[in-house]
């Protein structure tokens, strides 16, 4: 058999990773390696959700944001959506030389593709006792000339005095990033308009009004094991008035009613004072997008209090012994998910599409919650949860800190109040990522499971996206690996973020109007989560992991058996300035089980401080170089480098 031999530098130093084949260890759960969104950094509205018209209903709290208007607009509000009640009247101007119009801006712009459709819809109605009236729709491009050309221009008649739907489906002679919206009012008759959305027809599955598809195609390039959702900080709200209630998210979406973003406010830096939610992108949407991507759901429901960062004041939380609203909310998403359709919210889900079950396993109670507070509301949860659900999995926080007094507060509680697993949450630099390496070897192995729900490699002053941080998130995710016996779940975070709206970085997946960019981070979450194995394997060097340790000159290693594929998978972080060679030893094997070697994936960056960019995405990929059956005695493990090899084992279960 050949021996493949990579290149060797002169100040590598010499290690050993034994990988015990003798017996395979935990499963490692499908959960695994999966997804979390947020909408923060405009990440539903204006970006996932592929409405491209902002407050398309006039509901925000001053109607026009997102529109401008010449001649004679009335803002209505008896119309046909009682809880979005607003709409506008367009009257004809009594000077012949001035028209009426309503112009939206979009978010950051309309992006609009050459050659592809797009699906206009409003619903009108013609009032003052007229027959009929007439609107022409516009796409003008936004730019920096002297002229916003209309680029598409179409005249609708409308007719009645009932509000009917309207729809019109238009294919653009050019590209534009930042085009507009125009509605004029063509002749003499005023005319009621509502609802106004402008969509791409090609969506993701091409679901009208749906998503947008570059980004779900993202999505489900990651074959993620879970999806968590829909936050974050937006659970809890600025205030429990603003808080994510996902029986908002129900029904047509002409009727959910808007709430005010969190993310609107959070960073003075980051101010967005036009960042709401329409919720178009809803709990349906969401349990329909983990079905389609093939992962777990895990939602996450409000326990009774607003944000603890911005509300120290008991009255903004739920007292305790009114919490029953709140609790019957978890209880009727367990029924909305699951319930055949003759229950109340099974009904709902079948009239929205999907008669069979979501299969929903696990709920969330409380996001990123520390204290008391939290612990006698979580009780209270738990106790009826139990009662009336025991078949679903309870997911407690472990607060906003990786440790420190929250932290250590709050784990024996999740122990006492027995949650089935626990949400852990760090932003930390590169130095913290670095010490992690034996992180989960010491938990308590008889508690909850761990769940680590958001996490990044936020660069001490390079807080922002780069391949160094992804290197230490690679290096740290072979001890949740190693610890799949207890971490049974973990998803980066945030996920979205618009270049033009963003609150928060470093972020997932990044994208303007038209194109998007995936980073050096999502291709190391890539890299676990189509390689998860189904069994742990014991990966050592004299009987220790490889976890960035004294002696161990910036290795960070862990190995899997796939059972289904009958290969060994074997990652290795090299974090040090050097290139290391590493022996790999095979234990445990029958005489015949010879490990060939299938592929080495190799993820490096000539750069440690850069990305992939919208004008340059793949410039940073990890590179696979097959090696069907040739062995390999040594790695040879670049400096600042993530390799992974696959070994086939022929006949080993
Ligand atoms: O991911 C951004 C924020 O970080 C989340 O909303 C919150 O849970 C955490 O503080």
């Amino acid at each position: 058999m050949l021996a493949t031999v990579l290149a060797l530098s002169l100040s590598a130093h010499n290690h050993e990773l034994t990988i015990d084949m003798k017996r395979n260890g935990a499963p490692v759960q499908k959960t695994m390696y999966g997804l979390f969104i947020e909408d923060v950094n405009f990440a539903a509205d204006g970006g996932l959700y592929a409405e491209l018209i902002k407050n398309r209903s006039f509901d925000f709290p001053y109607p026009f944001t997102g529109w401008q208007f010449a001649g004679n607009v009335e803002v209505r509000n008896d119309g046909p959506f009682d809880r979005n009640p607003n709409y506008v009247r367009l009257h004809a101007s009594d000077h012949p030389h001035k028209w009426t119009a309503i112009v939206n801006e979009g978010f950051f712009g309309i992006g609009i593709e050459r050659d592809k459709e797009y699906r206009f819809t409003f619903y009108a109605r013609v009032p003052e006792g007229k027959d009929s009236a007439c609107v022409c729709m516009q796409l003008a491009e936004r730019s920096t000339n002297r002229f916003r050309q209309d680029f598409i221009s179409q005249e609708i008649s409308i007719s009645g005095s009932e509000w009917k739907q309207y729809e019109v489906v238009v294919k653009s002679p050019m590209t534009a990033s930042r085009a507009q919206l125009r509605i004029f009012l063509v002749g003499e008759n005023a005319v009621d308009l509502e609802h106004i959305s402008l969509f791409p027809v090609d969506t993701w599955k091409g679901r009208k009004g749906g998503l947008r598809k570059d980004l779900m195609e993202a999505l489900a390039d990651m074959k993620p094991g879970c999806f968590r959702f829909p936050g974050g900080c937006i659970v809890e709200g600025t205030d429990l008035d603003t808080r994510y209630n996902w029986k908002n998210t129900l029904g047509p979406v002409e009727n959910r009613p808007l709430n005010e973003n969190r993310w609107h406010y959070t960073f003075q830096t980051r101010f967005y004072p036009d960042y709401f939610q329409t919720y178009g992108l809803g709990f349906y949407e969401y349990f329909l997008l983990s079905e389609d991507i093939g992962a777990e759901p895990l939602p996450v429901v409000n326990v009774g209090l607003s944000c603890q960062y911005q509300n120290k004041e008991e009255h903004n939380y739920v007292p305790v012994d009114d919490l029953d609203s709140y609790i019957q909310d978890a209880i009727d998403l367990i029924e909305f998910a699951n319930g055949d359709t003759t229950t109340v919210y099974g009904k709902i889900r079948a009239q929205m599409g999907h008669p069979e079950p979501f299969n929903l396993k696990f709920i969330a109670i409380g996001n990123e919650q520390w204290g008391d507070e939290y612990v006698v509301r979580l009780e209270k949860f738990v106790e009826r949860l139990r009662r009336v659900h025991p078949e679903i999995g309870i997911i407690g926080s472990s607060g906003p800190s990786s440790e420190g007094p929250k932290f250590d507060h709050l784990w024996p509680e999740m122990k006492r109040i027995k949650v089935d697993l626990v949400d852990e949450h760090f932003y930390r630099p590169e130095s913290w990522f670095l010490g992690q390496g034996n992180r989960y070897d010491s938990y308590d192995r008889k508690g909850p499971k761990v769940f680590v729900g958001e996490y990044a490699c936020h660069g001490k002053g390079r807080k922002w996206n780069h391949f160094n941080a992804s290197l230490l998130e690679a290096a740290f995710m072979t001890n949740l690996e190693r610890n799949a016996d207890i971490v049974h779940m973990a998803t980066y975070a945030p996920l979205f973020a618009h270049v033009e709206g963003w609150n928060w970085r470093p972020d997932l997946i990044w994208y303007d109007n038209l194109r998007s960019v995936r980073t050096c981070s999502y291709y190391v979450q890539q890299m676990y989560a189509h390689n998860p194995g189904t069994h742990v394997l014991k990966a050592t060097e004299n009987e220790k992991p490889l976890a960035g340790n004294e002696g161990q000159d910036g290795l960070f290693a862990s190995a899997v058996w796939d059972a289904d594929r009958q290969q060994v998978i074997i990652k290795i972080v090299n974090v040090s300035d050097v290139a290391q060679d590493v022996k790999l030893t095979f234990t445990g094997l029958k005489k015949n089980q010879n490990p060939e070697l299938v592929d080495i994936t190799t993820y490096s960056s000539d750069n440690l401080y850069t990305d992939n960019t919208l004008a340059c995405p793949t410039a940073i990929l990890p590179k696979v170089k097959k090696a069907e059956g040739t062995s390999l005695d040594k790695a040879a493990v670049p400096a600042k480098t993530f390799v992974m090899y696959r070994f086939k084992v022929p006949g080993r279960k």
